[in-house]
């Protein structure tokens, strides 16, 4: 049984494989990026769940880079007190904590202007980015590391880049979304750059466990395919990344066949092609699929999204369905 069994990466050890995946809760009352109360209850809850690792939503390391205005952030020194106290009550519960870094590129909400590889709008319904400038790539690759600086600041126990689900650094790695013609665009190399240096920056802060997210299927004619994923992710696996969460979709508007475990033979692939430890997403809710996905060394960790907001204490659950002995929700066994 590999559900409940530890894991060691780099200086961190999960008592589980089971990982909250990363969920925008669009929860900041104010535009503020700040923690508040909803969201230590939110992911102390999961915590006390007996969940392994909650990777928290997708954070803004710029207020232009939201996907909503309601996104928290991680641009400003000011966001490291709530984020620390958040980190703080998930440690408390014996659980790891870590922090999806993110910029939304040609999908952000922000008011003002917004920017992409390309001027080339996702569709009608959101803004017309421009194309980034030289200046600008430099100053994103920047918020990616003053946001990393603080998450380390923050005490996170793992850094994931959202490099996924057709935000900005995914906009970058597809052709289909990437028109530029200097180093940033053409080859895969090219356009595998942003991210690099987005890599490189962090590891500058960071020396923690770094996940990478990808979309490693973008479900549209000249996109990114699996091939191409397990090239990118040699890429990945030379830069010193630990570990690839391994999703798929959101790059253009292409309809998705979702059905359990969809995106489980993505993760299996990379996996077995290059040997990196991987996280497979998508359709997980059972605790027997749960298990197969790792027994049969199809991935290392499972992270679950929509099965943990229906309950946070899914892995109690799991634990008592698979038979498994797991530390009990109270201090005397007699009342358990
Ligand atoms: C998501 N997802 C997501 N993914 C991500 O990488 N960063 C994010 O911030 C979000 N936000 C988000 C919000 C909400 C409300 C949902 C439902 C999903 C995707 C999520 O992490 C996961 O990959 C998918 O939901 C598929 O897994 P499940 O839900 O089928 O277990």
């Amino acid at each position: 049984m590999q559900l409940f069994s530890p894991i060691t990466i780099k200086n961190m050890t999960l008592k589980n494989r089971i990982v909250m995946s990363p969920m925008c809760m669009y929860s900041c009352l104010d535009e503020s990026g700040k923690v508040n109360s909803w969201h230590k209850t939110h992911y102390a809850s999961r915590a006390v769940g007996q969940v392994g690792l909650i990777i928290i939503e997708a954070t803004a390391v710029t207020p232009q880079g939201r996907i909503s205005v309601h996104d928290l952030g991680i641009w400003s020194d000011e966001h490291v007190e709530g984020l620390r106290e958040l980190v703080q009550l998930v440690h408390e519960q014996d659980a790891k904590i870590g922090i999806q870094l993110a910029h939304a590129g040609r999908k952000s909400a922000d008011h003002g202007e917004i920017i992409a590889p390309s001027a080339l709008r996702f569709n009608d319904s959101y803004k017309m980015p421009r194309a980034m400038t030289a200046e600008q790539i430099r100053e994103t690759i920047e918020a990616f590391r003053q946001g990393a600086r603080r998450a380390a600041e923050a005490g996170f126990d793992v850094i994931e880049i959202h490099a996924a689900h057709g935000y900005l650094i995914n906009q970058f790695l597809s052709p289909l979304t990437n028109h530029r013609e200097d180093e940033y665009g053409g080859s895969l190399e090219g356009r595998f750059r942003f991210l690099r240096e987005v890599i490189e920056a962090v590891q500058e802060v960071w020396q923690g466990p770094l996940f990478v997210r990808v979309s490693a299927n973008e479900y549209a004619d000249g996109g990114l395919t699996i091939e191409d994923h397990v090239t990118i992710a040699r890429m990945l696996q030379e830069l010193g990344v630990d570990l690839i969460d391994v999703s798929s979709g959101g790059l253009v508007p292409a309809p998705i066949d979702a059905y359990p475990g969809y995106q489980v033979p993505l993760a299996e692939r990379i996996k077995q092609e290059t040997g990196m430890l991987t996280g497979a997403v998508g359709l997980i809710t059972a605790p027997e699929q749960a298990e197969e996905i790792l027994s049969n060394g199809r991935a290392d960790l499972v992270f679950l999204g929509r099965e943990l907001l229906r309950d946070p204490y899914w892995p109690r659950r799991a634990a008592a369905q698979l038979g498994i002995k797991i530390a009990p929700p109270v201090p005397y066994e007699r009342g358990w």
